[in-house]
């Protein structure tokens, strides 16, 4: 049995922590996963993730029952709440569909099923990715028989984005298409469309009545600021571009294993957004019957009451603050101690949890093979990974390849 399954390769992002741990050089550094590290690179929690889980175990009123199939209410409303605003007009009208969902794995993956059954799609199952984009995003549509076609985005030449080719093809591409956005912090390449671009571009997207799939998984990472990186999700619902949104509170609550995310559906009408909620529910039941509680209780927790509330964008500045701290030292080292040959200026201007480096593919293979650096063969490095330790070792590292 079996004889016909075919190997598959392993993943491209695990498969390097995986290196990584085996690794056993004393410098070696881990710019794989995008996970936060402290700077002793250890894996921090938050503190207000300390107090909310303190605060729930001596909870005696908690028990293990199911959730919800949808989640956790209070944790569903507050975390619309927090992408799309306390002033919303889509969840004051009662439009937002949210259901709680397995990270942002999960709301992609529920959304995507969703669009796969009912979206009035005009010809075949497609769905426009960011060339590039988060790997598994090629995945996650083809499992549900969405097929990924890709839109230019990332431009090598200037390492920014392409923004004529970005445009172009959402003026070319048939109308109602799907385009999947990432709301901030693209994900691989740190580059973001500036305020200016994201309005030609909801401009575009409601002229062509195009629908947009918003991944937000970084809200929190690329400014320090939870407002600011959710800008572009609440400027492309008051402009009424139809939409989902996709949540995770992986990485800005650094509940990576908790798998805790959201999917908000946003409808025309209440009494669509009620419809649409029994269909996501169905959906839901017949993958995972319900969600899993603890990280949506400590989510609901910190967002919830005012204090922890506070706490938490303290934790999420610190956690933004060191990156963008590593960003300047890399580029200071880059360019006025190594003089590395080429234009750094790309690792300060970029942001988020990731930056491209626009090296090659041979030179990330020898960073890994040479100096025990792991990072994904597009030349995208976790800034967290970097810190005062190790961040010299990693600039000189890179300064190697570069001149080889
Ligand atoms: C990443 O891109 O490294 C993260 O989003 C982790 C993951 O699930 O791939």
């Amino acid at each position: 049995q079996w004889q016909s399954v075919p190997l598959a390769p392993p993943d491209s992002i695990f498969q390097l922590t995986a290196a990584y741990k085996e690794d056993t050089f004393n410098k070696k550094i881990n710019l794989g996963v995008g996970a936060y590290r402290d700077d002793d690179n250890k894996p921090w929690i938050l503190p207000v993730v300390k107090e909310a889980t303190r605060i729930l175990l001596n909870d005696e009123t908690l028990d293990h029952e199911y959730l919800p199939i949808t989640g956790l209410p209070e944790f569903t409303t507050a975390a619309a709440k927090l992408i799309l605003g306390p002033s919303s007009p889509a969840l004051a009208e009662g439009r937002v569909a949210s259901v709680q969902t397995i990270s942002g794995t999960g709301a992609n993956h529920l959304g995507a099923l969703f669009l796969s059954r009912f979206y009035q799609w005009t010809g075949e199952k497609k769905v426009w990715l960011s060339n590039p984009t988060w790997a598994n995003h090629h995945a996650i549509f083809k499992n549900v028989g969405i097929e990924p076609v890709e839109y230019p985005y990332y431009d090598p030449k200037t390492i920014g984005l392409d923004f004529n080719g970005f445009v172009n093809a959402l003026k070319t591409a048939p109308d109602r298409s799907v385009f999947l956005l990432h709301g901030c912090a693209h994900n691989p390449t740190g580059v973001d469309p500036t305020a200016e671009q994201w309005t030609t571009i909801a401009e575009i997207m409601l002229a062509k009545k195009h629908y947009a799939f918003l991944d937000c998984a970084y809200q929190g990472f690329a400014s320090g600021d939870l407002d600011k990186d959710a800008w572009a999700v609440r400027f492309f619902v008051e402009k009424g571009v139809a939409l989902l949104v996709c949540q995770s509170f992986a990485k800005n609550a650094g509940l990576y294993g908790e798998r805790v995310g959201a999917l908000h559906l946003v409808s025309a009408t209440e009494e669509a957004s009620a419809r649409v909620k029994s269909q996501l529910s169905v959906l839901q039941r017949s993958e995972i019957s319900n969600p899993p509680s603890h990280g949506a209780r400590i989510v609901s927790l910190i967002l919830n009451d005012p204090a922890m509330f506070e706490g938490w964008k303290r934790d999420i500045e610190t956690m933004a603050g060191r990156i963008i701290e590593m960003r300047k030292e890399l580029f200071r080292l880059l360019t006025e101690e190594l003089h590395t040959p080429g234009n750094w200026d790309h690792i300060v201007n970029q942001i988020g949890m990731f930056s491209f480096t626009g090296i090659n593919p041979s030179q990330s293979k020898a960073l890994t093979r040479e100096a025990h650096v792991y990072l994904t063969v597009n030349g995208r490095i976790s800034m967290a990974g970097l810190n005062t330790h190790n961040v010299q070792y990693f600039a000189e590292s890179l300064d190697k390849v570069v001149r080889q």
